[in-house]
């Protein structure tokens, strides 16, 4: 081990004698320098130092491709949506200053909100300034001590966190196990307030839930339903709308949770329903209550965004298409993926182990490609993954240079046989 590691017992004391309170980060702090000992560039410390456009960056001063965005459908530098935030930053600054409920409300955020009501054609919506948010307030609220929250074990951080900070009793369930997730409905006392939270699509992984069957159960056992669709909002389903639009259930569910982090291409959350008493939570949901709004500039162009993404089924069928097309490339090449077949626009590559990863992760940025590195304990079963997601605004030619790269890299790392 090279000189200046820190191992993992050294930091417990600092010299005072009083407890380190970050001894409890040695254990990471000790993978990330032994990782980074090897030489590799740390994947976590990576510079976008130019975007040209929403598949494009200047990263290390070389032209690169980027396909670990989220941007899915290319919304970044849609002329209309710059123009829109613009236009909010002229009218009315660079920010509000001040929480929803006191002076933070701009007619934009009801705009934003309207777009939203429209666009899932839902009764009530309500803008947080992040998912993260969105997740923590909805949650936090509605699920309190004595309630059961039921939840796929691989659910994202901030439906944890949610759950934490309202004190509910947690249940989690194994990955889109369907009877796995009845049996634990089964145990639970009639009578208790139950909520049963599902992703539409997992990020890890980029795999679908299978929320027909899921919410139908959950219905059966008198259980509320929120589902989050980060990553799938914009894409999947005929109008956009998700994973609960294409399995026929978007009518069944009690909340909808989304970002304006992915498809929309800007920063915030939100939350749809059409619970006859949803507005209350304007004012009882300490997330939403206890922080600034989001800037007039990122309402404008949220707001703009959506109303062009109910329009975006030519961006959807290309970006499918993109999706089948590097899914078959990279199986075909010899890498191991994440699900059998494309299920989103999310195709994980599946890797040997974190350093291999890594390296992998390296030689496919001096190729001119930026990808995620995900890794225990973000990942499901100990996985080290290179996410890759797909862009409506990748062309054809991009993904078939995309795939050369992967071929060069996986060889040269020897992850490929050459
Ligand atoms: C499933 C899921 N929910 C919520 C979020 C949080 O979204 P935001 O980036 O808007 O905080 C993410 C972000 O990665 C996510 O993947």
């Amino acid at each position: 081990m090279s000189e200046g590691i820190a191992q993992p017992d050294q930091r417990v004391e600092n010299e005072g004698g009083t407890r380190d309170l970050f001894s409890k980060f040695d254990d990471i702090i000790h993978t990330r320098e032994t990782l980074l000992a090897t030489g590799v560039e740390d994947p976590y410390n990576l510079v976008m130092e130019k975007v040209l456009s929403p598949t494009r960056a200047i990263c290390n001063g070389r032209d690169t491709i980027l396909l670990g965005t989220y941007n899915y459908m290319g919304m970044t530098f849609d002329p209309d949506v710059l123009d829109a935030g613009k236009q909010a930053l002229a009218d009315f600054g660079s920010g509000t200053t001040g929480s929803r409920v006191l002076n933070g409300t701009y007619q934009g955020h009801k705009e934003c909100e309207d777009a939203l009501k429209e666009f899932y054609n839902m009764d009530s919506a309500m803008v947080f300034s992040t998912g993260y948010q969105a997740n923590l307030g909805i949650i936090s609220t509605i699920a309190g001590k004595g309630d059961y929250v039921v939840l796929d074990i691989d659910s994202h951080a901030s439906i944890y966190d949610g759950c934490a900070m309202g004190n509910a009793e947690i249940v989690p369930f194994r990955h889109n196990d369907i009877e796995a997730m009845e049996k634990r409905l089964r145990r639970i006392p009639e009578d208790a307030g139950k909520l049963v939270i599902l992703e539409g699509v997992y990020s890890m992984l980029g795999d679908v839930a299978p929320l027909k069957e899921m919410v139908a159960i959950a219905k059966k056992y008198g259980a509320m339903v929120l589902v989050d669709e980060a990553h799938s909002m914009g894409f999947i389903g005929e109008n956009g709308r998700g994973v609960c639009e294409e399995q026929g259930v978007i009518d069944d569910v009690d909340f909808i949770i989304g970002t304006f982090s992915k498809s929309v291409g800007t920063v915030g959350g939100f939350c749809v329903s059409n619970h006859p008493k949803f507005d209350i939570m304007r004012l009882v949901c300490r997330p939403y209550v206890f922080t600034a709004s989001l800037p007039p500039s990122v309402v404008a162009t949220a707001a703009t965004s959506i109303r062009k993404l109910m329009h975006g089924s030519n961006k959807r069928a290309h970006l499918w298409e993109n999706s089948k097309v590097l899914h078959k490339g990279l199986v075909d090449l010899g890498f191991e993926i994440g699900t059998d077949e494309p299920q989103s626009a999310i195709i994980a590559v599946i890797m040997p182990d974190l350093q291999r990863g890594a390296m992998m992760w390296e030689a496919l940025l001096k190729e001119g490609l930026y990808v995620n590195l995900a890794r225990p304990p973000a990942t499901p079963a100990n996985m080290t993954l290179l996410r890759c997601s797909l862009c409506a605004e990748h062309s054809a030619e991009e993904v078939q240079t995309i795939l050369q790269m992967f071929d060069r890299a996986g060889k040269a790392v020897g992850i490929l046989a050459s």
